[in-house]
């Protein structure tokens, strides 16, 4: 092309693209959040009216665009629960044996959604001695239990008030509330909107908090209870509503890598088998996720489950090309996890001198993502929401880590040091995390741990506060942006958002300067 050819090209692309122009200004110089601000925008918009809804793939949709890590010390059950709650999501990480790693979603997938299908049942031979263990033994926070026979015919109720130690050694035949004074109702009368009649029944019948669904031969065939059914009916009226999929159920992610076998070549069978026995337990989305999504093991993992799976949303990274981008959606990926040494614990950028920052890759990546027809998601380096805000004028949604580990419902236990409570937060590529199972996700293999190159450190974060707070705050900060910018919604965010480049003066005056601090922001 004559160079003439090629301006004419460049100004047609800066038309389409205005912020073309910006990083064309800046292609020798890669930037990250901190390097630029948004430029305010004529707005009619008020922030609390902006949406946050967005669409990652077919059948998955968030009500936030926040999605927590899948870092052993991020994201198991209670997290994933805690952020589908709040609209986003969680991907269960894959540091742990397969078996737990599906028990882990059958839990968020079997959390609050209306009608328990298949409620836990107790036999009437068994002693109350037996259900307090088992409580015990599988965490259980109930302690109300239908009572059903070898049939699955309903016999009674086992009551919350009855189990308890003092009577550990009588027979649940003894204790049950029985059949003739258990609240029930047909299966076939629960019609099209089976909460609706639910939380009429619960007000027609003050004090009572269970109804069990059963069938023509009284078989049991479910359970409503009050409080699932009030948080349901109230959660209709919030503007963030959880992330729920089409049978009510929250929504939930789950981790793999592309495993290989002792041979060294991927592990298909292992992969396929684990990924269907995901789905069957209702995944919502599956996410391959290494530090080098452009490679060979990665593309075959995705291109195996897009065949096998193919309207499984999928989830591929990490690149921070646009070459990796366009490899991992012709594979078959929906989304793109963008993000190479970014991360609060990463330190691949120094052991290995590679990765780009932030945000020069989520640049290069949604130019190419928007081509291919597949969405983006930022991974790592995000502190603050304003980070966030940054992110989404890029990408479609955000992966926090660092963010989220120090709230109660991230894995672990707390710590005290010097009077302040603390909570562990390892890089996945951290000897410890690596010993643990995630040296794949790095290329490495685990039979000898000296020869770890570790490329994430252990760490540690002061206690959060619950993550119900601190995601009112992120999103709080995020609708601001929205406001500034005059955008009603993430696309328009991504449509109308301008840099400016900030200088290490310009940086300093953004933060609080010149003052006592006696009370941070957050
Ligand atoms: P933040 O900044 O949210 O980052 O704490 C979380 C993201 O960091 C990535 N990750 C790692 N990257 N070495 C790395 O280079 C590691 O050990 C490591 N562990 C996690 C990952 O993408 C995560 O979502």
């Amino acid at each position: 092309m004559s160079s003439i050819g090629r301006i004419i090209t460049t100004i047609r692309a800066i038309r389409q693209c205005p912020n073309l122009f910006f990083f064309t200004a800046h292609r020798s110089l890669a930037l990250t959040y901190d390097d630029i601000t948004l430029a305010t925008l004529y707005s009619e918009i008020l922030p609390r009216d902006t949406q946050l809804d967005i669409q990652l793939a077919e059948g998955l949709n968030l009500n936030i665009p926040v999605i927590a890590a899948d870092m052993d010390t991020v994201t198991e059950a209670r997290m994933a629960i805690a952020m589908a709650l709040n609209g986003g999501l969680g991907l269960i990480h894959y540091n742990m044996p397969e078996k737990q790693q599906l028990s882990e979603l059958s839990r968020v997938k079997n959390h609050v959604h209306g009608l328990i299908q298949d409620p836990i049942k107790v036999a009437p031979e068994q002693l109350v001695g037996d259900v307090l263990e088992m409580i015990e033994k599988r965490k259980f926070a109930f302690g109300t239990f239908p009572v059903v026979d070898a049939d699955g015919r309903l016999v009674g109720l086992l009551s919350g008030h009855v189990v308890k130690p003092r009577y550990a050694k009588r027979k649940v035949a003894e204790a049950l509330t029985p059949r003739n004074q258990v609240h029930t109702i047909k299966q076939n009368e629960l019609g099209t909107n089976p909460i609706a009649r639910a939380d009429k029944f619960f007000t027609d019948h003050p004090g009572i908090h269970k109804l069990l669904v059963v069938d023509e031969e009284d078989r049991l065939r479910g359970l409503f209870t009050m409080s699932d059914v009030e948080r349901i009916t109230q959660e209709r009226s919030a503007q963030f509503k959880p992330a729920r999929d089409s049978r009510f159920r929250l929504l939930c992610g789950a981790a793999v890598s592309a495993t290989r076998n002792a041979f060294g070549d991927l592990d298909r069978e292992r992969i396929l088998a684990h990924v269907q026995a995901l789905v069957e337990r209702g995944v919502d989305v599956v996410a391959v996720s290494t530090a080098h999504g452009y490679s060979k093991g990665v593309g075959e993992t995705v291109k195996m489950l897009r065949d096998a799976l193919p309207r499984l949303p999928l989830i591929a990274g990490n690149v921070t090309s646009a070459a990796g981008v366009e490899y991992l959606a012709d594979c078959g990926a929906n989304a793109v996890k963008v993000g190479q040494g970014p991360g609060s614990i990463c330190t691949t950028r120094i052991v290995a001198g590679v990765g780009i920052p932030q945000l020069t890759a989520l640049h290069v990546c949604s130019r190419a993502a928007e081509q291919k027809g597949v969405t983006i998601i930022a991974d790592g380096g995000i502190t603050k929401s304003g980070d966030i805000v940054k992110a989404l004028t890029l990408a479609h949604a955000v992966i926090c880590g660092g963010l989220f580990a120090g709230c109660p419902e991230a894995p672990g236990q707390m710590m005290e040091i010097g009077g302040k409570l603390y909570k562990q937060y390892r890089g996945m590529g951290s000897v410890a995390a690596m010993k643990a199972g995630s040296a794949a996700r790095y290329g490495h293999l685990t039979d000898n741990t000296q020869k770890l190159a570790p490329e994430g450190v252990e760490a540690l974060k002061e206690v959060s506060p619950s993550l119900d707070l601190v995601l009112t705050q992120l999103i709080g900060g995020i609708q601001s942006g929205l406001g500034y910018l005059g955008a009603a919604n993430l696309a328009q965010l991504r449509e109308k958002a301008r840099y400016i480049r900030v200088s290490p003066a310009g940086m300093r005056e953004a933060a609080p300067h010149d003052v006592v601090e006696v009370k941070t922001g957050s």
